[in-house]
């Protein structure tokens, strides 16, 4: 049976697609075999972003083109979503799953957003222990990233150890339809460094 991970934010463009892309890569670099389904259909969604490169190592499908049959024969299948679901949207998204990435910035704002997902999902019951907090867009020198890890470990999340931090390839990677380890910049290795590392705490 594949993992099912589902990222979901309860904020928009916190960098869910971004994640999803770049986790999906991850793992297909690692020689795991992973799909991604793009539960998002607007602009900005990751199967637009597969279409606008050379491809990705991996397939990107609608929801329609998924096989059931075909899913478990997979290590992997990353869900990525449309964020700000509504509280049935996340109660069928946690049944589905079997891990709740939910990707947030250091703001006090997002941080706040984040600490209000994580208590819904905490009111239903089992989906708190699947529910796994990865700081990105960290400024890689503040110290704010750590800060933010701090504090919602002290309220009782899970947060991974794994900051991805901010960094210009990514953005790059979304333009050019690649992964941000394909884009021509000093700094694209360390980010590439951030998910590889990321993706062995997820699996
Ligand atoms: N680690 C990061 N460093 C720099 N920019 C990032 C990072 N993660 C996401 N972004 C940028 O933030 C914006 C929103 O990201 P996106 O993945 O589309 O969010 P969402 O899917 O949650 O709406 C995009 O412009 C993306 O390039
Ligand atoms: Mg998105």
């Amino acid at each position: 049976m594949s993992a099912v991970i589902a990222i979901t934010s309860e904020k928009g463009g916190v960098g869910k697609s971004t994640l999803a892309v770049h986790l999906a890569g991850a793992f297909a670099e690692r020689g795991l075999r992973v799909t991604l389904v793009d539960e998002d259909g607007r602009v900005g969604s990751s199967v637009g972003w597969s279409r606008r490169g050379p491809g990705l190592p991996f397939p990107v499908l609608e929801p329609d083109e998924v096989r059931p049959k075909a899913l478990r024969e997979l290590d992997a299948l990353i869900i990525d979503t449309e964020g700000r679901p509504k509280r049935k949207e996340l109660r069928d998204l946690s049944e589905r799953a079997d891990t709740i990435l939910v990707p947030s910035g250091v703001s006090t704002l997002e941080l706040e957003s984040t600490l209000s997902i994580a208590d819904y999902l905490n009111s239903e019951g089992g989906a708190r222990r699947k529910l796994k907090v990865v700081l990105t867009r960290v400024p890689p020198t503040s110290g704010a990233g750590e800060r933010a890890r701090e504090d919602l470990r002290e309220a009782g999340l899970t947060v991974t150890n794994t900051l991805v931090r901010q960094y210009a390839s990514y953005l790059r990677a979304a333009d050019l339809g690649v992964l941000c380890r394909d884009v021509p910049d000093e700094r694209s290795a360390q980010a590439w460094a951030d998910i590889l590392s990321l993706s062995r705490e997820i699996l």
